[in-house]
């Protein structure tokens, strides 16, 4: 399937917002939610009334309030938008841009909002641990064995160190740098950085997986304000455009995957975004300057560098012991902190990685953590469940 020729206009984002990520233990959804609105349209120069549709992407089993697109709508002043509330497990963001972007595209809406927001908090940690675990496949593998998030992933990373070699070690690499990235990022969760040292000594959680190698569970919104062309170029003179987009689906079922060290589903969703923003899929790492990818688990970075044709099958553990995804590497990953670090509210994930990508592309992101942006290109890979879903996403600034 093609999209990107059969696109009726192109769509740009013009305006981004992010509440402050970690425990809320003060504002409700729609607070967070308001924060995050507030910044993006102060940024984009539009005020909630100039808004004709937006896209809530939210999780929210632990939550009180069940219509959080209706309710942030209201809350935010919305009074001309039409709403709707979409759902793609931890990818939730990232269909809500998608949905935002292809309402632009097919002209029925000038400008959308799509926006991030999930209060984990609302819950005790053992409900979101289990409403987690009913995210891969019911039936088969949560209510006849149990299997939690940390336990899915751990099985990704024993069948990688098995088939290729890497260690525990390695995975911590990944925990190094996104802590450190996390620690200059006055958004994220975790400002503090960690030593290989106190990865490797952390407490286990599924084993090879320890608490260092998990995100955690966050509070937090995001939003991006999406323009038509005409109405992009007359707001900013630095739009940064949807160039590609890609989205897949792979089974929930593990028995019915063929390999555990890579997600199909990934794969398919980038290389549908590099067709579309003619980039090729062996050479991306050279043609980005910047990828936020979805490290809820540090194995998940790791089959990412691989499944984002980063680097060859069965070497994307060398890209992390040889220090190629810190600013001056090969390609600079999650120089927010990720997943990891700067958080993981889950439908706001997928929105915030965008953020990061328009910061990064504007050249304002914090300093420390600002790449070089030297071809213009940034992407955003956010997986739902363990592969369910898969969303990549490539921000231009031609
Ligand atoms: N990374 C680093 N530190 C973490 C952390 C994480 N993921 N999770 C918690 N911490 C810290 C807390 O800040 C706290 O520190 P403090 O004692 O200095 O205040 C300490 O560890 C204990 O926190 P606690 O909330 O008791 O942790 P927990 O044991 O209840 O939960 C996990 C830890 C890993 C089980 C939980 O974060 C988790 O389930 N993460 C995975 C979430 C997930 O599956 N998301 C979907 C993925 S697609």
């Amino acid at each position: 399937m093609t999209y990107g020729v059969s696109w009726l206009q192109r769509v740009a984002i013009v305006g981004v917002g992010l509440s402050k990520f970690g425990k809320s233990t003060d504002m409700n959804i729609k607070e967070l939610a308001f924060v995050a609105v507030k910044e993006a349209l102060k940024d984009a120069g539009l005020t909630p009334k100039d808004i004709d549709f937006i896209a809530v992407g939210s999780f929210g089993l632990w939550q009180s309030e069940p219509l959080p697109a209706v309710a942030v709508s209201e809350y935010c002043g919305f009074e001309n938008a039409g709403s709707i509330r979409v759902e793609a497990a931890c990818a939730s963001g990232s269909a809500a841009i998608y949905a935002a972007c292809n309402t632009v595209a097919s002209g029925q809406a000038k400008t959308a909002v799509a926006l991030g927001v999930e209060r984990m908090s609302e819950s005790l940690p053992e409900i979101v641990i289990e409403m987690l675990g009913r995210s891969g496949n019911f039936f088969w593998e949560f209510e006849n064995f149990g299997l939690t998030f940390p336990g899915y992933y751990a099985l990704y990373a024993t069948e990688y160190f098995s088939k290729y070699g890497a260690t525990e070690e390695d995975l911590a690499e990944v925990a190094v740098k996104n802590h450190y990235y996390g620690s200059i990022n006055p958004y994220a969760q975790f400002q503090k950085r960690v030593t290989k040292e106190e990865v490797l000594s952390s407490k286990y959680v599924a084993w090879p997986l320890k608490l260092l190698d998990c995100s955690p569970i966050t509070d937090g919104a995001a939003a991006v304000v999406i323009a038509s062309e005409d109405v992009a170029k007359n707001l900013t003179d630095s739009p940064v455009w949807i160039k590609g987009m890609g989205v897949a689906t792979g089974t929930s079922n593990l028995s019915r995957r063929k390999d555990f060290t890579s997600l199909e589903s990934s794969v398919r969703a980038a290389k549908m975004a590099y067709k579309e923003a003619g980039i090729d899929y062996e050479k991306a790492a050279k043609n980005l300057d910047v990828a936020l990818v979805h490290d809820c688990f540090t194995i998940a970075e790791i089959l990412a560098y691989e499944d984002l044709g980063f680097s060859r099958r069965g070497e994307g553990y060398i890209l992390a012991k040889e220090h190629q995804t810190y600013i001056g590497g090969l390609i600079p990953v999650n120089v927010d902190g990720g997943l990891k670090a700067k958080g993981h509210p889950i439908g706001a994930t997928g929105v915030a990685m965008a953020v990061e990508a328009v910061k990064q592309l504007r050249r304002s992101a914090d300093r420390g953590r600002q790449v070089d942006v030297r071809n213009g290109n940034a992407l955003s890979h956010n997986v739902g469940g363990t592969g369910h879903y898969a969303y990549v996403f490539v921000y231009s600034i031609t």
